[in-house]
């Protein structure tokens, strides 16, 4: 059915019934009371009031593209992942992120960046939901909620709060490491084109033989790693609230297509045991001299969202999303993420949030024996079994398979126990964020670094926080904890 403009089809109810007007409510008379059977305007308004989902909690504000990842490399010697193998090519989602504000924060707020990458590979959702720094605030789960309600807003004022963000630091002192990071020029990218991007945990891969290895997967920006100035972010927070989220979706369309070099680091399954710090604890970076970087291949992104609700808002990526020949390890940071995620988006989304063609797998349909469920629209045949075991042969359903079991097979034995993970002979809370402050800043970044540190310092409004905000920083390094008493 056409319109009167010669142009566009008519417009219809959701019930795809052709309707009268899209601008007027039906009404007795002109200038008389609304009729209640106006099935349009409820619609229409019903509809309207259902339009926001919860955002991401935390991570809401972000934006994303789709593109490609070509492998260039032979890495074929540590995983049998199809999406790694040599010359392999898949289709790519990435979104990036601010941690703390919400939905319509400043992009130019100083944060840490969300670096999330969905490869959809020949054998389902490869998802690294990683940041643009190698490290973290934290490294058990169970503190989680609680530095990201130190990050959000005061349950009074609802209102952000430099003591409330110094008090959860100072007492978790493990945090050193990657508020050095927060608070040095990776807290204020130039755009989201101008970051790496690191899985950060220590991940695993397997290869065709079944040998295990410990993974740290590293995005080197083909744009290089630029920083922007204090002042042009707290400019540009006034002025263009979306600037980081303007800046990815208009080069792409002008057909500046952003890249990165993906590198592994790669440490044999046994190391892990005796390296100089931890592995699988996330706070510490594991030294490029010691496992230094291999090449992998290249992401670029070349395809914007057409539709940014759909592709990128209700897009759900999880840590837990792993293929054959990857997987997660004993992090117990990553452990709770593999939980967290798809949990938040069976909230946020919806339980058949898996459905949704953003994050349907591309190779095949997903089969299995989960079952209806609200908006649930993909179903198999009509022999298929909804339960497992079944004696319906092939028509009865799909069937795992233990050989492909994704698995990574690493030991662990003990008692159950609460308590930190063990200590390797150069783990402590400051060392790394002492190296990094001293040997890898420049004067510059140095210089940054402390007018950054002052400014944060003179927010604190709370003596025994100040107190221990000196302390920390003096713990990191003695000079900058007395620059910092003197200047603050
Ligand atoms: C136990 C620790 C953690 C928990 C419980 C956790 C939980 C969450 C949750 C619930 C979301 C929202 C997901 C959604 O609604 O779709 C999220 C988003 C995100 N998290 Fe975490 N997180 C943790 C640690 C981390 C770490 C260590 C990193 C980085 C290395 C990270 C990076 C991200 C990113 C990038 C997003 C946004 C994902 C997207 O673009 O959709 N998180 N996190």
């Amino acid at each position: 059915m056409t319109s009167d403009h010669p142009l566009r089809p008519v417009s219809t109810s959701q019930s795809g019934a052709p309707i009268a007007s899209d601008e007027h409510s039906l009404t007795v008379g002109p200038d008389g009371p609304t009729a209640l059977h106006d099935h349009h305007l409820l619609e229409k308004l019903a509809s309207f009031n259902r339009e926001r989902v919860p955002e991401r909690n935390p991570h809401a504000k972000g934006g994303g593209a789709f593109g490609t990842f070509v492998v260039t490399e032979d890495v074929s010697a540590y995983t049998r992942a199809a999406v790694f193998q040599p010359g392999a090519t898949s289709e790519t989602l990435a979104r990036f992120s601010s941690v703390a504000g919400e939905q319509g924060s400043p992009d130019t707020w100083r944060d840490v960046r969300g670096f999330s990458i969905r490869f959809y590979t020949d054998e389902g959702n490869l998802d690294i939901v990683g940041n643009n720094t190698p490290t973290f605030f934290i490294r058990d789960a169970m503190k989680f909620p609680d530095f990201i309600h130190s990050q959000k807003r005061l349950g009074d004022s609802a209102l952000r709060d430099a003591d409330m963000q110094w008090d959860f630091w100072t007492l978790s002192p493990e945090s050193a490491h990657q508020v050095t990071y927060l608070m040095g020029d990776r807290g204020l990218s130039k755009s989201w084109r101008h970051m790496n991007g690191y899985g950060s945990h220590t991940y695993s891969w397997v290869n065709a033989a079944g040998e295990l290895f410990w993974v740290r997967y590293h995005f080197v920006s083909h744009q290089g790693v630029v920083a922007m100035s204090a002042e042009d972010a707290e400019r540009i927070a006034g002025s263009d609230a979306d600037h980081y989220r303007r800046d990815l979706f208009e080069a792409i369309a002008r057909g500046e297509h952003p890249a990165w070099d993906l590198y592994v680091q790669i440490m044999p399954y046994e190391d892990a045991k005796t390296y100089r710090f931890n592995p699988f604890d996330l706070t510490k970076t594991i030294s490029l001299k010691d496992y230094p970087r291999i090449k992998v291949g290249t992401l670029t992104l070349n395809r914007n969202p057409e539709n940014f609700f759909a592709q990128i808002e209700q897009a759900g990526f999880s840590p837990g999303n792993q293929v054959p020949g990857t997987g997660i390890s004993p992090d117990k940071m990553l452990m709770g993420r593999v939980f967290a995620y798809a949990d938040a988006q069976r909230y946020r989304i919806g339980p058949n949030f898996n459905q949704l063609p953003v994050n349907q797998p591309h190779a095949s349909e997903a089969r299995n024996y989960q079952h209806e469920g609200p908006m649930r629209f993909s179903f198999n045949g009509p022999d298929h079994r909804t339960y497992h075991p079944n004696s319906y042969g092939a028509a009865g359903g799909p069937e795992a398979d233990p050989a492909i079991g994704i698995e990574a097979n690493w030991e662990a034995d003990g008692e159950l126990v609460r308590a930190a993970a063990t200590l390797h002979p150069e783990d402590d809370d400051f060392g790394q964020a002492g190296t990094l402050y001293r040997e890898v800043f420049d004067d510059d970044q140095r210089a940054r670094f402390l007018e950054t540190l002052t400014g944060q310092g003179r927010a604190i409004t709370i003596d025994g926080i100040r107190d221990r905000f000196f302390e920390y920083w003096t713990n990191v390094d003695a000079d900058l904890g007395a620059a910092l008493r003197e200047r603050v």
